[in-house]
C-alpha cells in the first residue's frame, strides 16, 4: 500500500458499501477525478477489484489512497492506480494484460477519461486543439474498447462497457465547442456499432450521457478559462441562471452518475441499455429535444 498521506484531497462522494460487484474486475479510465473517481469509489465499495487509470499521477495517487483507506480490511475489494495516457496503444494494451495477469479477467470497463474543449468558433480551432480533444474522448475509447472486447469475448460471462458521453453526443446547443461535440458524437456512433458486435458475446455497451455534473471539469469552466489561458466559450451554452450564479452551482451531484454506472454494471446480460441520460432538471427545456 502507498505510504503517501492524503492532505489536499477530499472526495466529493462517499459510496455506501455493498457486495454487488464481488469477484468482478473493473478498469476505470479517468479515475483520478470527477466521475471516474466516483465510479471507482462505488465499484470498490461494492467489492470489485478496480484498476484506476489516469494521466495525472499525483492526483491518482491521492484518490487511490483515499479509496483504499475507505475500504474494510477484508481484502474483498482492491483498488490499484496505473498512471498512463489512454490515447497510447501500447499503454492501453499493457493495462489489460496486467489486469488479466493479476486477476484473470476483466468484467467491467468504464471510459471516463476525457477533456472538454471550450473552443472558439471553427475558424479559430487549431489542429492541436482538435487532436487534443479527439485523442482522449474518441481514440482512447476505441483503444480501450478494442482491448476490452479481446478479453471479454474469451469469457463465458462476457462483460459490460460504459462510455461517458455527454449531452454533446447528440446536441449542438450553441456555436463553438466543435472538437468536443465531434468527439462525443463519434464516440456514440462507435459505441452503437460495437454494441451490435457484442450481441451474442454477452458484452453490453452503454453510453452514459450526463451533463452539468459537479466535477473539476465544470469547476474549471466557472473560472472563465480553460486550459489555463483559453477563454471559456459560453455563448448559447449557459442559461441566465448559470450566467448569474455560475455553472457549478446548478450542477448535479456526481453520486448520481456513479450510482447509475453501478446500476448498469449490475444488469444481467439479457438486458441492453444503449444510452442513459441525466441532467439538472432546470436544463430539461434544453435537453428535451434529445429524448
Ligand atoms: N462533468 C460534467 O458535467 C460532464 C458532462 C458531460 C460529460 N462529461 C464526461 O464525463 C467524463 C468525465 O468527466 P469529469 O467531469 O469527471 O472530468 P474531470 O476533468 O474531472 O476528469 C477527467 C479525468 O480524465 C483524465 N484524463 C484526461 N486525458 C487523459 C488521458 N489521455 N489518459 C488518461 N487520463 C486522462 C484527467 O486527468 C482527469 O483526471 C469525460 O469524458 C467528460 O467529457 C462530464
Amino acid at each position: 500500500m502507498s505510504t503517501a498521506t492524503v492532505t489536499d484531497y477530499v472526495p466529493d462522494y462517499l459510496a455506501t458499501p455493498g457486495t454487488a460487484l464481488a469477484g468482478k474486475v473493473a478498469i476505470v479510465t479517468g479515475g483520478a477525478s470527477g466521475i471516474g473517481d466516483a465510479v471507482g469509489r462505488v465499484f470498490a465499495a461494492n467489492q470489485a477489484k478496480v484498476v484506476l487509470v489516469d494521466i495525472d499521477a499525483d492526483r491518482l495517487k491521492k484518490v487511490v489512497e483515499s479509496i483504499q483507506n475507505s475500504l474494510p480490511a477484508t481484502g474483498a475489494a482492491t483498488v490499484v492506480g496505473v498512471t498512463a495516457d489512454v490515447t497510447q496503444e501500447d499503454a492501453v494494451q499493457a493495462i489489460f494484460a496486467q489486469a488479466v495477469a493479476d486477476w484473470g479477467r476483466v468484467d467491467l470497463v468504464v471510459n471516463s477519461a476525457g477533456r472538454d474543449s471550450l473552443s472558439p468558433p471553427v475558424t479559430e480551432v487549431t489542429l492541436d486543439e482538435w487532436n487534443a480533444t479527439i485523442g482522449p474522448n474518441l481514440t482512447a475509447v476505441f483503444l480501450v474498447c478494442r482491448e476490452a472486447f479481446r478479453v471479454m469475448e474469451q469469457q463465458e460471462s462476457g462483460g459490460r462497457i460504459i462510455n461517458m458521453g455527454s449531452s454533446s453526443t447528440r446536441l449542438a446547443s450553441g456555436p463553438g465547442h466543435s472538437p468536443y461535440r465531434a468527439s462525443k458524437h463519434g464516440m456514440l456512433g462507435f459505441s452503437k456499432n460495437i454494441l451490435l458486435e457484442g450481441k451474442g458475446k454477452k458484452i453490453g455497451v452503454t453510453v452514459m450521457n450526463p451533463s452539468h455534473v459537479a466535477t473539476p471539469m465544470t469547476q474549471i469552466i466557472d473560472k472563465g478559462l480553460y486550459d489555463g489561458d483559453i477563454p471559456a466559450y459560453v455563448d448559447g451554452w449557459l442559461d441566465e441562471q448559470e450566467i448569474r450564479e455560475g455553472i457549478h452551482a446548478s450542477c448535479i451531484d456526481v453520486a448520481n452518475v456513479a450510482e447509475a454506472a453501478l446500476y448498469v454494471a449490475t444488469r444481467t446480460p439479457d438486458v441492453t441499455i444503449p444510452t442513459f441520460s441525466m441532467y439538472p432538471t432546470h436544463k430539461a427545456h434544453r435537453y428535451g429535444m434529445e429524448i
